[in-house]
């Protein structure tokens, strides 16, 4: 039994108590994490890339130049200009190229081809066309822009909108494959959230975390904080804790050599402390971690004219640089599919547990600038020395997976 304490009281209000110095953004930033190269990653959410705009963001510590061409197609640009190093975001984009404000280079920017180069006369033999720009195939789904980052040093990778009239060459006797799918094909699958339904409504969710990806996706798996991070009236009160026992088992994905393997919490009744998944009746929730950075949870219940309600989500933990992550929430569900303020009220009360989240990870943040040391118990932390594990054996190619079968873990939460 738990031993029953006095009234806690917080020791500070970091708004009230905290001197600035210890407040202050960390001077020097916490532990890097390695980083997972040749997968796709959010970059941002393709809605604010109307036809011709652009936008910078920064991935696994690249400088990125996002875009939409006129005809709709998007692109993703290393922001530095193959010539002299210039960011092209600090040149022009006219709807179809980007040009370089330092000697005018003019670069196709869904597959990074020079097209000019101002400054070349009749004397010169320098083909502008053999050069290229740093371009990531980007895909739009789920409401972002998916952007592939490779490996350093595999070479130019084509982007899948771009020439999407091109026929390449395929077997004798197949149906021609065209360029963008073809560029596909030897890429991983580009990550979706399941939808169970073709009516639903969906909402998204950001947050900046000041540690590296490592602690914000050990912390999107902990099972043990909940009951200290996520008090609220309308999520759970702390009192609430009670012990719980789950069963895993692993995602091998043979398929692809493991490349995005992780687990799985079985079908299981979701908390029965958490209010708002009383809403649905009796659900069934399965929740899957897979590398390199994705938990989709999804809850299904059938009531009793047999029409199925769900809920699915899909939370990505995203290097921005090796010490500094960014956490994207996308939900979507049929629940009250036609009620108008759902979404507002979903977003909001969203908003709050995410933040509760990030609060948590920015006051962590100040603590890791010093290096502790840090532990993993047993149960409640083994799904993240899964994690550990499985991200290891991805950057070696070593190793078997820590799971080797079906397993139930013990906590209290
Ligand atoms: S640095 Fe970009 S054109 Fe010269
Ligand atoms: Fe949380």
């Amino acid at each position: 039994m738990a031993k029953q304490h006095a009234r806690m009281r917080p020791i500070l209000s970091p708004e009230r108590d905290c001197p600035a110095e210890i407040l202050a953004a960390p001077a020097a930033a916490g532990p890097p994490a390695e980083m997972v190269f040749g997968d796709w990653y959010p970059a941002l959410r393709s809605g604010r890339l109307r036809p011709g705009s652009t936008a910078l963001t920064m991935l696994l510590g690249i400088p990125m130049l996002l875009g939409r061409k006129q005809d709709g197609a998007l692109f993703a640009l290393r922001d530095l200009c193959p010539h002299r190093g210039i960011p092209l975001s600090a040149g022009w984009f006219d709807g179809e190229s980007v040009q370089c404000k330092y000697h005018g280079w003019r670069f196709e920017p869904c597959s990074g081809r020079c097209e000019e180069i101002p400054s070349l006369t009749r004397f010169d033999h320098l083909v502008p066309q053999k050069i290229y720009a740093n371009a990531f195939p980007v895909v739009e789904r789920d409401g972002y822009a998916w952007v592939y980052v490779p490996s350093a040093g595999v070479g130019r990778m084509p982007s899948p909108d771009y020439e999407p009239d091109s026929k390449s060459k395929s077997e004798p006797g197949s149906e021609p494959v065209s360029q963008p799918q073809a560029a596909l094909r030897n890429l991983p699958p580009i990550p979706e959230l399941p939808k169970f339904s073709s009516r639903y409504r969906a909402a998204h969710l950001q947050a900046d975390l000041p540690c590296n990806v490592d602690h914000g996706i050990i912390g999107l798996m902990d099972p043990a904080h909940g009951p200290f991070v996520h008090r609220a009236w309308w999520w759970r009160r702390a009192a609430s804790i009670h012990e719980k026992t789950k069963r895993f088992e692993p995602i091998e994905d043979r398929e692809h050599g493991g490349r995005n393997a992780g687990f799985r919490m079985s079908a299981h009744a979701p908390s029965s402390n958490s209010a708002p998944y009383k809403l649905l009746g009796k659900p069934v929730t399965t929740i899957d971690f897979v590398l390199p950075n994705r938990r989709y949870e999804t809850i299904r219940a059938v009531n009793a004219k047999g029409r199925e309600r769900w809920f699915a989500s899909l939370t990505t933990v995203t290097p921005v640089t090796p010490t500094s992550c960014r956490i994207d929430v996308i939900a979507a569900w049929n629940i009250a599919y036609h009620l108008p303020l759902v979404t507002p009220i979903a977003r909001y009360f969203g908003a709050k547990f995410v933040a509760q989240d990030q609060r948590t990870m920015v006051e962590q943040a100040r603590g890791l600038r010093f290096h502790p040391g840090l532990m993993l118990i047993d149960d409640a932390d083994l799904p993240a020395k899964w994690y550990f594990a499985l991200k290891q054996r991805r950057l070696t190619g070593e190793g078997d997976h820590p799971l080797c079968g079906p397993v139930e873990l013990h906590w209290r939460s």
